[in-house]
């Protein structure tokens, strides 16, 4: 596996890896691996003859009393599962190499970015498409893996794809999760044994309100309240938003149909975690 910390670099071999071997493949992360990210990286593996990964902290994506600074960072254990995992390429840039000195324009992707964790975290999502922008226009892939977990990011990514005419494929992944329903995250690294308990509560919330949807129910607001109660009722959590939307546009909807986004988060002691499902 090449790594690369320049943007001319990355930009060259990343030509090269295309033309002999097919489409080229982008798994964008901020490292801290897991199996979430692994599985993106499986995926594309399968599926195109090239693979680049990046793991880039972006500071864009932070706000200001937000974890930046504590983000984990286990750069060395990366390198080795991605090698592991059969990656040809690992753009990893400095900061200052992603934003050099006197950089100042952004991607703003108007209304679907100030919606959900875009409500919660303003400016997260310029933050995101920034950086994505960048990483697409660096390495040039044919596809782009993200996970479903983060299905407000899929939401404005897709849209910034559309918008700018980007000609990369946006492949979506399914959730990884431990055998007890949390979902794969590098911030699950933060909770205590005791707030990890906590954080199944979000896990718990969900599955509520897809045994309500079982039992016929489409209505929003009871699906909202139901999965609120669950994560009301954990001690050490506080609710961030519950809520039922139209996947692509991440605007509330007042029934429930399949395709419909259900997606909460909540904070765990000082931690945000975020999960969800699309309603089949
Ligand atoms: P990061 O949180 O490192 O996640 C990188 C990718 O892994 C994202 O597409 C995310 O949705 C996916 N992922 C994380 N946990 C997952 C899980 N449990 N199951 C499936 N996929 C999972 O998301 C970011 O980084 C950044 O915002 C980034 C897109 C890299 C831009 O900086």
């Amino acid at each position: 596996m090449k790594i690369a910390e320049t943007v001319v670099e990355t930009r060259q071999f990343c030509r090269e890896l295309r033309s002999p071997k097919g489409l080229l493949a982008l798994v964008p992360t901020m490292g801290a691996l897991h199996e979430g990210h692994l599985s993106l990286v499986r995926r594309a593996r399968a599926e195109c003859g090239a693979v680049a990964a990046s793991i880039f902290v972006n500071p864009l994506q932070f706000g200001p009393n937000e974890d930046f600074a504590k983000y984990p960072r286990t750069f060395a254990d990366d390198c080795a599962q991605l090698e592991a995992e059969g990656v040809d390429l690992l753009f990893a840039p400095s900061a200052a190499e992603m934003y050099p000195e006197g950089a100042v324009t952004k991607i703003s992707v108007d209304g679907i970015g100030d919606r959900l964790d875009g409500a919660s975290r303003p400016g997260h999502f310029t933050g995101v498409a920034t950086v994505v922008a960048k990483l697409f226009h660096v390495v040039e892939p044919d596809r782009a893996y993200f996970g479903q977990k983060d299905a407000a990011q899929l939401a404005v990514l897709r849209q910034m794809v559309r918008d700018l005419n980007f000609g990369v494929e946006v492949v979506a992944c399914p959730i990884v999760r431990d055998a007890d329903g949390l979902a794969l995250s590098s911030r699950n690294k933060y909770l205590s044994p005791s707030e990890r308990m906590h954080a199944l509560a979000l896990h718990r919330a969900l599955l509520a309100m897809e045994a309500m949807m079982a039992r016929g129910e489409r209505s929003s607001r009871m699906l909202v309240e139901e999965g609120t109660e669950v994560l009301r009722s954990e001690a050490g959590v506080r609710v961030d938003y519950v809520a039922a939307v139209d996947a692509q546009t991440l605007l509330p909807v007042e029934r429930v149909e399949a395709g419909t986004l259900v997606a909460l988060a909540a904070w765990v002691g000082p931690t945000r975690l975020i999960d969800n499902f699309i309603a089949t």
